[in-house]
């Protein structure tokens, strides 16, 4: 059955937000309207992940030059440090004036705790209900209440590679499938290269959904996050066994640090492949200083043509939040187009506002738009960032595939995960 992006947002995340149910937190009493400082959490500090923020800032700096904003930013990708420096201070009632979060299940958890305040009357202000697509809208809503205010649609199903390691190679053309990866993957291994570089455990994670996204297809892939997938049948235990084979082909024995170390493998022709989301095309273009196409090239991770697996960074008001009037000024900033076409052309990501400057948004990145607002593009949601697991099974799946990678136990695997799945669900 083929689904639409519209139906997939619809159905697959909202209808699991629209159970959630919020309850209230004490404020603290401490929310006078101060608008001298805003201090805003996120992960987006160094190569590859700053420079669309710091357009923001700069923004946020000419409109009101009376704020004064604190980037309480926390190095690591995929938010791993910053989500538990964040827990530290939620649970200790000092929250940040705003923070990053994912749309889908890992705001829902935010919402289900109480944590986050109840944005709808900005989306009345700005009239933000039909600028942002309603699926969207929906995955960030709870009771009919808005609880966050997304910036962008990255993509997670993209294989990035260097041009001439693959002309070097004789290799005509990246891989539709996984299997043709590993044909490929065994000539790269003869010729003394590592066929896909790889590094911590989010990033493990990252190949993991899109292995399973390519192997199962969109049906059986959205099949794992409500339920109807088995993760002990037969075919997500070959596909599980499959990602095992991948990653024998990789540097997982040397990976650490985070996912630039190991674009930088490909991008030195150590190493060919790389899957990782759209971000990493402001860190080739912006950083490395790379041309696409000539320098650097992607293409849909194998078996996801006209597939996009989504995700979604936001940014929330924090009960408790010191400085709320400044707070609202600066998501408002967020849900602009003016504060959106200044961040995403430097972060790699296109709008979530469906009235962007298309004329910014250039290379990769209208490939990437075009394929957004294609109605026949199928649209799924990413586990690593935040779309389809909540906290509390990510965490568990998380401590699973540790485990997985070093004994490729593929049915030990399924059985944790489906085991998590009915204890959190
Ligand atoms: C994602 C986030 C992206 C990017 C990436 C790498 O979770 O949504 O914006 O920052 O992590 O850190």
């Amino acid at each position: 059955m083929r689904r639409s992006r519209r139906a997939f947002l619809a159905l697959t995340v909202a209808g699991a937000l629209v159970a959630t149910s919020a309850c209230s937190k004490d404020s603290g009493g401490s929310n006078e309207p101060k608008v001298d400082k805003v201090e805003v959490m996120s992960w987006w500090v160094g190569p590859g992940e700053a420079d669309g923020l710091n357009a923001m800032i700069a923004l946020l700096k000419t409109q009101h030059p009376e704020i004064t904003f604190e980037n309480s930013g926390v190095a690591g990708g995929a938010g791993t440090n910053a989500k538990a420096q964040l827990a530290t201070r939620l649970a200790a009632n000092n929250p940040p004036d705003s923070y990053q979060r994912h749309a889908g299940q890992e705001i829902a958890t935010d919402i289900k705790n109480g944590d986050v305040e109840d944005l709808t009357y900005l989306y009345q202000r700005n009239g933000w209900n039909t600028l942002f697509p309603k699926g969207l809208i929906d995955t960030i809503t709870s009771n009919g209440k808005i609880y966050s205010v997304p910036v962008n649609i990255h993509r997670s199903n993209l294989m990035w590679f260097i041009p001439k390691t693959l002309t070097d190679l004789g290799i005509a053309a990246p891989p539709k499938t996984w299997d043709e990866f590993l044909v490929q993957a065994a000539a790269i291994k003869a010729k003394g290269k590592t066929a896909i570089s790889i590094g911590p455990a989010w990033t493990q994670k990252h190949l993991l959904e899109n292995v399973l996204l390519g192997e199962l297809g969109v049906d059986k892939y959205t099949g794992l996050w409500n339920g109807k997938t088995d993760w002990t049948g037969a075919d997500v235990t070959a596909a599980l066994q499959k990602y095992t084979k991948i990653i024998s082909y990789s540097d997982i024995a040397s990976a650490g640090a985070d996912w630039q170390p190991a674009m930088d493998r490909v991008i030195e022709g150590a190493a060919v492949y790389n899957v990782m989301g759209d971000w990493a095309a402001a860190y080739l273009k912006g950083d490395k200083k790379l041309t696409y196409k000539d320098g650097w090239n992607v293409v849909n991770s194998p078996g996801t043509d006209g597939v996009y697996n989504f995700l979604s960074d936001s940014f929330t008001l924090p009960v408790g939040a010191p400085h709320k009037a400044a707070a609202e000024i600066w998501l408002t900033l967020c849900g602009s187009k003016e504060g959106q076409d200044a961040f995403n052309p430097l972060k790699g990501s296109i709008p979530a506002r469906t009235d962007a400057d298309k004329s910014k948004y250039t290379g990769y990145l209208a490939t990437a738009l075009t394929d957004w607002t294609n109605p026949s593009t199928k649209v799924v949601g990413s586990l690593t960032h935040g779309v389809v697991a909540n906290d509390a099974w990510n965490a568990e799946i998380d401590t699973a595939l540790g485990l997985f990678v070093k004994n490729g136990d593929a049915a030990a695997f399924g059985t944790a995960v489906k085991t998590s799945y009915e204890k959190n669900k």
